[in-house]
């Protein structure tokens, strides 16, 4: 049995986090998937400046992370109970992201990389929310830190949904690392729709849960409000995009005010038509990544599994959807990892093919096209 432990870390928008996990490995197939996780500790600071803002100022989020970073790491390493110079490596996001947010994250890394002579891993942060899918079935972080958890099996192939803030990824994947892009966003990823709806109807940021909680409010059977969601290239079947929605909620609300053009303020709306508001985007905007589905497993019918992670499967509305889709093996990352956190950093850098580098993260980053 081999051990790896790797110390991660993540801060490429607006979440200051740092865990260490550890992966159990057959020492005959000690670059194969791990057969056993556990996540020693799990540290997750979400940023709160910028409320005042309604939406990730990019400057104050780098600076931020410049304050959290080092006594973050400092207790997460405490908290975790390893000696540094047990470390097998340090993973940190490289990116998609915000650079200066990026840039606090991966050149601490390269710095403590440096001092511990320990090897630095670069991972891609798109790729790594899916990790926590597959190689977990469940975290808990008040009742799992510190238990080994089998890694479960996953059927393959299998179509991998990544819907977050900042991205809306569908790809399909032949093994853990083999991974083709089939589709993605042309304009707004799928959460940054949701967090925009929610600002117009004067809920806070982040809007996602937010307008979860609104659109339960609303009485299903209520037709008021119906947007489309579909694609200007319907030749794409496997593209997202989300402006077009966002302007008929837009609409919708102008409408609904009396108020055509100009500033509008959709708070002031009464609360069952925002709840209905609510209610019919979420349903188009989920629609849209079932639909999507659909089409990916009628092209692809020897699919046998859906992995589905980032901050939007978070949604419950959205599992429930993606759970009817019969006969195949449905997987969620767990919810404590579907937004932005570093043990999915850390559970991507211990799958085949992740292995450590020697500081030269930058090298090895590259972004799927
Ligand atoms: O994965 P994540 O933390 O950050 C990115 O990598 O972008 O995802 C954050 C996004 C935000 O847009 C947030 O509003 C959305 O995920 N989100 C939700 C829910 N929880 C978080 N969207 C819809 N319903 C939710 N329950
Ligand atoms: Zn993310």
């Amino acid at each position: 049995m081999i051990t790896k432990t790797i110390l991660a870390l993540e801060s490429s928008c607006d979440e200051t986090s740092v865990s260490v996990v550890q992966g159990r490995f057959d020492s005959s197939s000690p670059n194969e998937l791990p057969t056993a996780v556990r996540v020693l500790a799990h540290f997750v600071e979400s940023q709160t400046v910028h409320l005042a803002f309604g939406g990730v100022v990019p400057e104050v989020a780098a600076r931020d992370h410049l304050v959290k970073i080092t006594p973050l790491a400092m207790a997460c390493i405490s908290h975790s109970g390893i000696d540094p110079d047990n470390l097998d490596g340090i993973a940190v996001t490289m990116g998609p992201g915000l650079i200066g947010a990026l840039m606090v994250g991966s050149l601490f890394a390269q710095g403590l990389a440096l001092a511990l002579n320990k090897p630095l891993l670069g991972i891609n942060h798109v790729d790594a929310h899916l990790a926590p899918a597959l190689l977990l079935n469940r975290f808990n972080p008040d009742a799992d830190i510190q238990q080994w958890i089998e890694v479960a099996n996953v059927e393959y192939p299998a179509l991998a949904l990544t819907v977050s803030g900042g991205h809306c990824h569908l790809s399909l994947l032949k093994s853990p690392v083999d991974r083709t892009i089939l589709g993605h966003t042309a304009d707004d990823a799928c959460g940054e729709a949701f967090d925009k709806v929610a600002k117009l109807l004067g809920l806070p940021y982040p809007g996602g849960p937010h307008l979860e909680t609104l659109a339960r409010q609303s009485h299903a059977q209520n037709q008021s409000f119906k947007f489309t969601s579909t694609l200007a290239d319907k030749t794409n079947r496997h593209g997202f995009s989300y402006s077009g929605l966002k302007t008929q909620v837009l609409d919708a609300v102008r409408r609904q005010l009396g108020h055509p053009q100009g500033r509008i303020d959709g708070s002031k709306l009464p609360p069952e038509t925002k709840a209905n508001i609510a209610a019919a985007f979420q349903d188009a905007a989920i629609g849209q990544l079932a639909d999507r589905l659909h089409n990916a497993l009628s092209d692809h019918p020897d699919v046998r599994s859906i992995l589905v992670a980032g901050g939007v499967a978070a949604n419950s509305a959205f599992r429930e959807k993606i759970n009817k889709f019969d006969k195949l093996q449905i997987r969620f990352a767990p919810l404590s990892l579907c937004s932005d956190n570093a043990t999915m950093i850390g559970l991507h850098a211990l799958l085949p093919g992740a292995q450590l580098s020697s500081h030269h993260p930058f090298s090895r980053y590259s972004y799927p096209s």
